[in-house]
């Protein structure tokens, strides 16, 4: 039986531990892919995602693999994103598998990512097989980090493999042990169709490409599917599976991993977490969903070129469409114009979106800093949800504010406790725990606004423990704080781009920094401009912009004509990026200032 021989696994990891490398060696032992064909880190395709060396879109790629006891298996390996901010993806390609390889450094040990996916993948009653790789590593400890998989997991040490993925040490063990402890799907290939959509894509020759797991039933090019949360109906063309290039199938049926093609135009009548069943013949119960995706992180995303706003709607529709996880809609700010106000999983989230927009749709923007949802509770008995620091109302008019607040889990040698602590009590930090992984390493919980994240909480930490803590971070609700907005003025005028939202016992100090930042940043106008900060009326910190000495033309007077020019180029260079905000030529780095904090 065909089914009994499908694997359906993924590998998870902390960032850097090895997954891309092992997954690349794992294709490598089973695929028919020629070298030509095997670009070095073959599931990490986006250019961006090989250029920062993460991994952004989950991937399924079908293999081959002739196992000892002389069978043939089918596995499907379906990838990861490492990073805290795509946990969500993680998640879903999880709930496509039936176990997961588990990837820990043999020099680093178990990092905070390391544990939040052993959650994940025990959330999804996941066989996990712990891989401890790197062991090529003059400096891994292989015998430590199998103890610290047994009493910090709670893993058998003794089912921990060796491996290293760069030299190829250990790779058979695995195959070997994906066939024999990852059990096989079950399910009936001749019930009714149940298929869990896990991502989707949109092509512009194909239309929409479904990524989808078939858990019970069969599906071929020709029946009728419906879509059980949007009740849309479309005729299927195509299936097929990623090996890794998509290739046509027959049929898709119970455990394979595959795509679907149905003449969809819109990614949004495939619901992620949607169940697929047959319209003809359906299914009573859809599978059970996944938790609802919700942006984090907001920021205003204003073109530079005013001219160029209608391409940058253009490039955030494109960009919707295979990113579900992004929301955007227009906004107004008086400052900046039209642009729009945008939605995003986290901050490298945030960046990537901006990356991408400029280098794959040229176009230059303003982003104004990242701020996150607030709850505002009115006097009047109303509530209002903020993810504008502009839009927040009168103090006056308002209760009280509820900010998001997440569980921030620290892992870090001893040595640096100290600095840890500190950092999460100056970013208003609650201590929940702190517990020893092993005589070196402590494991500290702290909540934490993640407004306080949002801002520099990850570099700042990484400074302070010399690059030694990894960190991840969860949701856990809203808890009232003392916030209040505070406003920038530059030559007397509200820039409404600029405003943030503050703790009030920070906001002197806040303001301070922000005007002395600002006037570094801005350059020299024509006059003297006043940059003030205010709560409300009562204006709290100053500082004045001095006008321009004097004409940089002036120096060229009589010279030649091409010196000239090319000071007038670089000039223009170095206007690119900056916005008449009033009367007052801003550059884009101003918009972020409002972040720094000393
Ligand atoms: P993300 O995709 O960002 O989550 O990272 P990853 O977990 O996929 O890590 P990746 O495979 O990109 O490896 C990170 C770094 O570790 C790279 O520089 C690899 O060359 C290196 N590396 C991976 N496996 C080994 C190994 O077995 N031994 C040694 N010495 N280095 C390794």
């Amino acid at each position: 039986k065909r089914r009994e021989k499908i694997r359906n696994f993924s590998i998870i990891a902390h960032i850097d531990h090895g997954k891309s490398t092992l997954a690349d060696r794992i294709l490598e032992k089973t695929s028919a892919l020629t070298q030509r064909e095997m670009k070095d880190q073959m599931l990490d395709a986006m250019d961006l995602e090989r250029e920062r060396g993460i991994t952004i879109k989950l991937n399924a790629v079908q293999l081959s693999y002739k196992a000892n006891d002389g069978e043939e298996y089918i596995f499907h390996l379906i990838d990861t994103p490492g990073h805290v901010d795509f946990t969500y993806e993680v998640s879903r390609s999880l709930a496509a598998c039936e176990g997961a390889l588990l990837i820990v450094d043999a020099a680093q040990g178990i990092e905070a990512q390391t544990l939040a996916n052993v959650y994940l993948a025990l959330d999804n009653d996941l066989e996990i097989i712990p891989v401890i790789n790197k062991i090529d590593l003059p400096s891994a400890e292989p015998e430590r980090v199998k103890q610290e998989v047994e009493d910090v997991i709670g893993l058998d040490k003794e089912d921990c493999l060796l491996a290293s993925a760069k030299s190829g040490i250990g790779i058979d063990e695995i195959l070997e042990a994906v066939v024999d402890k990852i059990p096989a799907p079950s399910g009936d290939p001749s019930a009714p169709l149940k298929a869990m959509i896990f991502d989707s894509l949109y092509d512009p020759y194909r239309g929409v490409i479904v990524y989808m797991r078939v858990v019970e039933g069969t599906v071929k090019p020709g029946d009728k599917v419906r879509m059980m949360a949007t009740k849309k109906e479309f005729e299927v063309q195509e299936v097929g599976v990623f090996t890794p290039k998509p290739t046509a199938m027959e049929e898709l049926t119970v455990g394979d991993v595959g795509f679907m093609i149905a003449s969809i135009k819109n990614v949004s009548d495939t619901r992620v977490g949607d169940t697929v069943t047959s319209a003809d013949r359906p299914t009573a119960e859809p599978l059970p969903g996944y938790r609802k995706l919700n942006p984090m992180v907001f920021c205003g995303l204003y073109p530079v070129d005013t001219n160029d706003y209608n391409d940058l709607r253009d490039a955030l529709e494109k960009l919707e469409l295979n990113d579900a996880a992004l929301q955007f809609e227009p906004e107004t700010s008086q400052a900046l114009g039209f642009g729009f106000r945008c939605g995003f999983l986290g901050l490298l989230h945030m960046e990537i979106i901006q990356e991408r927009i400029e280098r794959e749709f040229n176009i230059d923007l303003i982003t104004t800093a990242p701020s996150v949802i607030y709850h505002v509770y009115l006097t009047d008995g109303s509530q209002l949800t903020i993810d504008n620091p502009a839009n927040m109302p009168e103090q006056q008019k308002i209760d009280h504010v509820e900010e998001p607040y997440v569980k921030a889990q620290v892992m870090v040698p001893n040595d640096y406790v100290g600095a840890v602590m500190e950092l999460c009590q100056k970013k208003r930090g609650d201590y929940v725990d702190m517990k020893y992984m092993d005589e070196n390493r402590v494991n500290i919980v702290y909540e934490i606004p993640l407004s306080e994240i949002v801002f520099d909480f990850f570099d700042v930490l990484k400074s302070s423990t010399k690059g030694y803590a990894s960190f991840d971070y969860e949701m856990i609700g809203y808890k009232e704080s003392r916030l209040v907005k505070m406003d920038i003025l530059l030559n007397a005028e509200k820039i409404d781009a600029l405003s943030i939202i503050v703790h009030r016992d920070s906001a002197y100090q806040r303001g301070k920094v922000i005007v002395e930042k600002l006037k570094e940043l801005i350059p020299r106008q024509q006059f003297e401009v006043p940059v003030q900060a205010t709560l409300g009326q009562k204006i709290i910190a100053r500082s004045t912009i001095k006008a321009m000495r004097k004409n940089v033309l002036a120096k060229c007077y009589g010279g030649d004509i091409s010196r000239k020019r090319k000071l007038l180029e670089k000039q223009k260079e170095g206007k690119k990026r900056m916005k008449s905000v009033g009367s007052v030529e801003v550059p884009q780095e101003a918009f972020m200032s409002v972040l720094s904090m000393d």
